[in-house]
């Protein structure tokens, strides 16, 4: 498998080398970004237990000055990991001149870069993402973020690393849960990017979807952070609300709040797509075209999908506050076909509600004609991926 790499300018003369492959640990971008420096690793403990060896070089190598472990998931994201990474560095005594290095999922990946962006007001940054979701997304594009008070990721910022390294190999221990959590993603950023290629990356997701750490998903994966790049080099720090890349995410973080964090964040983005698809055929703006992305996109869902899905009447209660984070309107992402995007501003409320009752047709055992089969119903840690990996 040959590495793909790119680099993408930050700001004039700074640039993040974003590397994807198998063996991207070992390539000479990341290798020498961390030589002969003091280097502070913060490693997801389950990640540490799968794949220990291949991440020695890194964690205990002979400019390490320490390596913390700890617990990933979204309650990691919290002011208490945010302080106690902040106190490992401090007492590791990481000079300005050193390196944090994240290795986790997204949730890691987001705390950690926070605390390296405060740290002596910003210490080198380097990401190891090791989810499917991290590594086509929550990785890729310098933003990062904790949750507070009862609001997802309501306190951060963006600080661009140096090096993000997506190393294939951390994949193959992923549980079924969370693949099926990283394709949400990767359904997000190719239906408002690029019709052909969710046309042609989608069977690959369909057929394929255990084996996300073969040469074929590598095509996935780095398409998808090429085009996540291309969206985000319009509108790097999201000063405008019409962004695209929030397609999904107008009710994905109210549904893993709702849900006490027990949706996983690419759970809820796929529930979030499928209303604002059917927010889009309310408002006459996508019409048949967008039958295949809602059915692939349901293909996808699972019994905590269902589980979790709250009435209408709750999401009614919300409408203030989302409204208040989407800068007092309630604008949506509405495909008219894959490929094609709009911002609708303020949708109404009466079209929210038909929205929502459609979803929740879909979602009704009695009439889903979709994937939410007991093989991934699972809430909570999903088994192994190795007990679900037969063909
Ligand atoms: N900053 C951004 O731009 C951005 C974008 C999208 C999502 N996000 C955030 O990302 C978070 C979700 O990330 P996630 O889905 O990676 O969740 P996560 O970090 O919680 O990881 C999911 C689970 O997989 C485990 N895990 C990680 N790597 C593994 C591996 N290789 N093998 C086995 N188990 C492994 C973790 O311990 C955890 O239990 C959310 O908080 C979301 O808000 C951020």
């Amino acid at each position: 498998m040959t590495m793909r790499a790119m680099g993408f300018e930050t700001r004039p003369g700074t640039s993040t080398q974003y590397l994807v492959g198998a063996g991207a640990l070992m390539d000479e971008r990341l290798t020498t970004v961390l030589a002969g420096v003091p280097v502070c690793a913060v490693v997801d403990e389950d990640v540490m237990k799968h794949h220990g060896d291949l991440l020695a070089g890194v964690v205990s190598g002979p400019d390490c000055l320490g390596s913390l472990g700890v617990a990933g998931g979204e309650h990691c994201k919290s002011l208490e990991q945010l302080t106690r990474v902040l106190d490992f560095l401090s007492e590791c005594g990481l000079p300005k001149h050193g390196v944090v290095v994240a290795i986790g999922g997204g949730t890691i990946c987001d705390v950690v870069s926070l605390a390296a962006m405060l740290m002596r007001r910003s210490i080198p940054l380097v990401l190891i993402p090791t989810t499917l979701l991290a590594q086509v997304d929550a990785a890729i594009g310098g933003k990062n973020g904790i949750n507070f008070g009862r609001t997802k990721n309501l306190v951060g910022h963006f600080y661009h690393p140096t090096v993000v390294a997506c190393d294939q190999a951390f994949l193959a221990t992923l549980p079924a849960r969370e693949i099926v959590s990283g394709i949400a993603e990767c359904i997000k950023i190719f239906a408002v990017a690029d019709r052909e290629a969710l046309a042609r990356h989608s069977r690959r997701w369909q057929d394929d979807r255990l084996f996300c750490e073969s040469e074929g998903w590598q095509d996935s994966i780095w398409d998808a952070v090429r085009w996540k790049l291309t969206l985000l080099a319009e509108d790097p720090y999201e000063r405008s609300s019409r962004r695209l890349l929030n397609y999904g995410h107008a009710f994905a973080h109210f549904l893993e709040e709702q849900s006490g964090y027990r949706l996983l964040h690419g759970e809820a983005v796929l529930l979030g797509m499928m209303v604002e698809n059917e927010v889009s055929r309310e408002l006459g703006i996508g019409g048949p075209a967008l039958d295949p992305l809602q059915a692939l996109t349901a293909d996808f869902l699972s019994e905590p999908c269902r589980r979790h899905w709250p009435p209408f009447a709750d999401v009614r209660r919300e409408l203030p506050k989302l409204r208040q984070m989407r800068r007092g309107q309630m604008n949506l992402v509405c495909l008219v076909e894959p490929g094609d995007g709009r911002i609708v501003d303020d949708v109404d409320e009466a079209v929210l509600a038909e929205a929502w009752r459609r979803v929740e047709r879909r979602l009704d055992p009695c009439t889903a004609v979709n994937g939410l089969g007991p093989s991934e119903a699972a809430d909570g840690p999903a088994e192994p991926a190795v007990t679900m990996r037969a063909r």
